[in-house]
């Protein structure tokens, strides 16, 4: 008798729970299939370990009363909330399911998110969300706002404090937007992602602009144009995979260090292709990726904002199983040139692995900051000052390598001795200098050029003995401003073995509530 009656209770809550899992039922999974999308529990499939996803709160509904919604409950609601692994680490996700009210936000919702934000703060665990979503549940109308603001709130809490990832697999409109807007990392699934905060029929009737879901606010919008995204996919499955391999280069909380992957790549390999790889001609271009490749374990470099702002390249590595994060000029765009979007790039990438432990490897040839009447109405001084104040206050260790050129600010800004650089290093090819020769030998011999016979001829034997004398790292060195200069081929080993001599760097900022950094 017994034996039965708690069958038939297991078989209820068996019952119930293929009820959950069904979200907003067949007919609307198929629907999301068609839109080219995975639903919310197939996206934690693939997202984490096989079989280490822990449910919670599938039983929750939502309490709306109003607008016949009484009626319409889904077991657990919009969202799939609890944790799991991903590589044997703990991670706690929220997914959206946009089979139930297009994924969006109820108050219900909102505490679901609150919940395991809570216990991944708790426990010093990334939290990764899968956003899926119309934005605020309309029919909940405030208390639908009030839920959105407790997320905001946690997220920015936790800032600094554990990983906060986003993907963005479908719609993010309105308040959907800014919860992902204030996490450290944005994925984007091209050609089924958007974010918005007012979608094109609203544009529309506001500005009487013109322009499609994908223009407005698609994955590559977001990732050339706007900065707003930092990984476009090529699919869901390509997205989640990508979301994996970044989780591996970062520490589960700030209190960690990142984790060590022991490698097959020698740490003493030297790539002889460095030697030759910066050009006889000072204004020639070659790619500063190929140099990062040819130096980080087994050629692999994750990334971040791959396509905003080229004209600077930041993303992860690992040396000698050491995990870093790479800031590097990129002379094949822009001559590698600081602006306003790559100033704001690399400071928000250098002060992520300032709050994470990641030390940072800076990678130089930069000409100065960009000339022009936009950049300097855009505000280049105030943006330009992120990154050097980024650079100031990180304590995490600090390498810099120029290849080429650091003139001017920029030579400064990115990583100097005199901003607590750890190990300044220069190949012989570097160029250390207020500013490049034909600038300098215009401005300090202007009189001297006008008054010659051949001012052509003047100016080309001046540039030439200005370029002799200091367009190159041995003055810098004279004054200790470089530690070393060394063949491009020994840099692998010498940022390897910099990294085992900084492993135990303490340094600190004076104590404050916080800095006020100029946004
Ligand atoms: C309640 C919603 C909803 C919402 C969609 N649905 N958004 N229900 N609240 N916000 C429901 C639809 O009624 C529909 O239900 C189902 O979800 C699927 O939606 P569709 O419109 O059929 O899907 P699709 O054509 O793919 O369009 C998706 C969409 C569109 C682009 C997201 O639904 C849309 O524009 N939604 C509203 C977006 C929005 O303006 N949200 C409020 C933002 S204000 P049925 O039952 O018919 O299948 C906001 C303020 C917060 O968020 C501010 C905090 C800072």
């Amino acid at each position: 008798m017994n034996a039965d009656s708690n069958h038939s209770k297991i078989e209820q809550l068996r019952r119930l729970k293929e009820q959950a899992r069904l979200g907003g039922g067949e007919e609307r999974i198929r629907q999301q299939h068609e839109r080219g999308k995975l639903t919310a529990r197939e996206r934690l499939d693939l997202l984490l370990d096989k079989g280490s996803f822990h449910e919670l709160d599938m039983f929750v509904t939502h309490r709306e009363t109003e607008f016949g919604m009484a009626d319409k409950k889904y077991l657990g609601d919009s969202v799939v909330t609890g944790w799991g692994t991903i590589d044997g680490r703990l991670v706690y996700v929220f997914s959206q399911d946009f089979t139930v009210f297009g994924g969006s936000l109820s108050l219900v919702h909102a505490q679901k998110i609150c919940k395991i934000m809570d216990m991944a703060m708790k426990n010093g665990a990334p939290v990764i969300g899968l956003n899926d979503s119309g934005g605020a549940r309309i029919q909940e109308g405030v208390v639908s706002l009030g839920g959105y603001a407790d997320i905001f709130l946690r997220n920015t809490l936790a800032s600094g404090v554990i990983p906060q990832i986003s993907a963005i697999m479908g719609p993010c409109a309105g308040g959907a937007v800014y919860s992902p807007a204030l996490t450290d990392f944005i994925f984007m699934v091209k050609n089924t992602s958007y974010m918005f905060v007012t979608g094109p029929d609203v544009v529309k009737a506001v500005t009487r602009e013109e322009v499609t879901f994908e223009e407005l606010g698609g994955a590559m919008t977001h990732n050339t144009i706007s900065g707003v995204s930092h990984v476009a996919a090529e699919n869901e499955a390509d997205c989640l995979y990508l979301m994996r391999k970044l989780l591996g280069y970062l520490p589960s909380n700030n209190m960690e260090d990142p984790p060590f992957m022991k490698t097959s790549d020698d740490p003493l390999r030297m790539d002889e292709r460095l030697d030759s790889i910066v050009p006889d001609n000072p204004n020639k271009p070659y790619d500063m990726k190929e140099v990062i490749r040819l130096i980080v374990d087994d050629g692999e470099f994750f990334e971040i904002h791959e396509h905003y702002a080229q004209n600077i390249v930041v993303g992860f590595a690992r040396l000698g199983g050491y995990s870093v994060g790479i800031v590097a000029q990129q002379p094949a765009v822009l001559a590698g040139v600081l602006d306003i979007n790559s100033s704001d790039k690399a400071a928000r990438f250098v002060r992520f692995c300032d709050c994470f432990n990641i030390p940072i490897i800076t990678f130089e040839d930069v000409p100065g900051f960009l000339p022009g009447v936009g950049q300097e109405h855009g505000g280049i001084i105030r943006h330009g000052a992120k990154l050097l104040y980024a650079y100031c206050e990180a304590t995490v260790p600090k390498i810099t390598v120029i290849t080429r050129k650091a003139y001017g600010g920029a030579y400064d800004v990115m990583n100097s001795k005199h901003v607590r650089g750890d190990l300044n290093l220069a190949w012989p090819t570097a160029e250390i200098a207020v500013m490049g020769p034909e600038g300098a030998v215009n401005i300090i011999f202007r009189k001297e050029i006008a008054e010659a016979d051949d001012p052509e001829a003047k100016r080309a034997e001046l540039v030439a003995m200005y370029r002799e004398k200091f367009a190159n790292p041995y003055v810098a060195a004279s004054w200790g401003y470089i530690d070393d200069i060394i063949e491009p081929k020994e840099t692998r080993p010498r940022l390897i073995n910099a990294l085992e001599v900084l492993r135990n760097k303490r340094d600190t900022n004076p104590p404050k509530k916080h800095g006020n950094i100029p946004l």
